[in-house]
């Protein structure tokens, strides 16, 4: 099997977590992307979707799924993304597709986080995997420096604007054995809008999916 078959069995097992009249959070990258087509078949029994970024938003529209915007909402049910790490403790880097702070923002609000992975995702300690930040530009170098100072090796992603009109640092270099705690000392940095680190708000259920299926690991309470 396929890594992209694999994906989309993951994304068409995220339909089993659906419940009819409800508000789905979306989030975004090559595995919701089946999530969505799956949701797709569903899209009259659901309300509609909150999406996590213009790309997902644009596959969204093209399925004819009803868009909420956030605001708008009273609860959002479930929330449904990938991750480019995940560890035991459902603790997870993302952001890769550069679309982190909308997913985190939606993670938050959400009842239910479920995340979707293949199981080359899954990590002992996280941070093999360059953690995207999102900065206001003006801040760029000013929290290159204080990401050196933390140990981190701090690169640019080129020719990137986010959806919120940022720049993105994908740090390198960094063990993170304290996931909530660098997560607080990173959010405190003026300048960072988002790390792509999903640690407090962690996943509440993960499907991990491989060649020999898909394992679903619920977290412990
Ligand atoms: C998007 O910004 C990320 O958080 C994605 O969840 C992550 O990059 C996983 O993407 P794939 O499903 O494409 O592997």
């Amino acid at each position: 099997m396929t890594i992209d078959e694999i994906k989309k069995q993951l994304g068409w097992a995220g339909l089993q977590y659906i419940r009819p009249f409800t508000i789905v959070g979306v989030g975004t990258g090559s595995t919701v992307s089946h999530f969505m087509d799956a949701l797709a078949t569903s899209k009259h029994q659901i309300k509609g979707a909150i999406s996590s970024s213009e790309m997902s938003s644009i596959k969204l529209k093209s399925l004819d799924i009803p868009l909420f915007n956030l605001n708008d909402v009273s609860s959002v049910d479930i929330y449904i993304d990938s991750a480019d790490e995940i560890n035991s403790q459902m603790q997870m880097i993302k952001g890769g597709g550069g679309a982190l702070t909308r997913e985190k923002i939606i993670a938050a609000v959400a009842k239910k986080f479920i995340c979707i992975v293949d199981s080359s995702k899954k990590v002992e300690i996280l941070g093999t995997f360059p953690l995207p930040i999102e900065v206001i530009p003006m801040a760029r170098s000013w929290v290159t420096k204080e990401m050196l100072r933390l140990g981190g090796i701090p690169e640019y992603r080129k020719g990137i604007t986010t959806d919120n009109g940022n720049i993105i640092l994908d740090v390198k270099n960094l063990r993170i054995s304290n996931p909530i705690e660098l997560e607080e000392t990173i959010n405190n940095i003026p300048g960072v809008v988002t790390v792509g680190l999903f640690a407090r708000r962690s996943a509440d259920i993960a499907l991990i999916g491989s060649q020999y299926g898909i394992q679903t690991v619920i977290k412990k309470t």
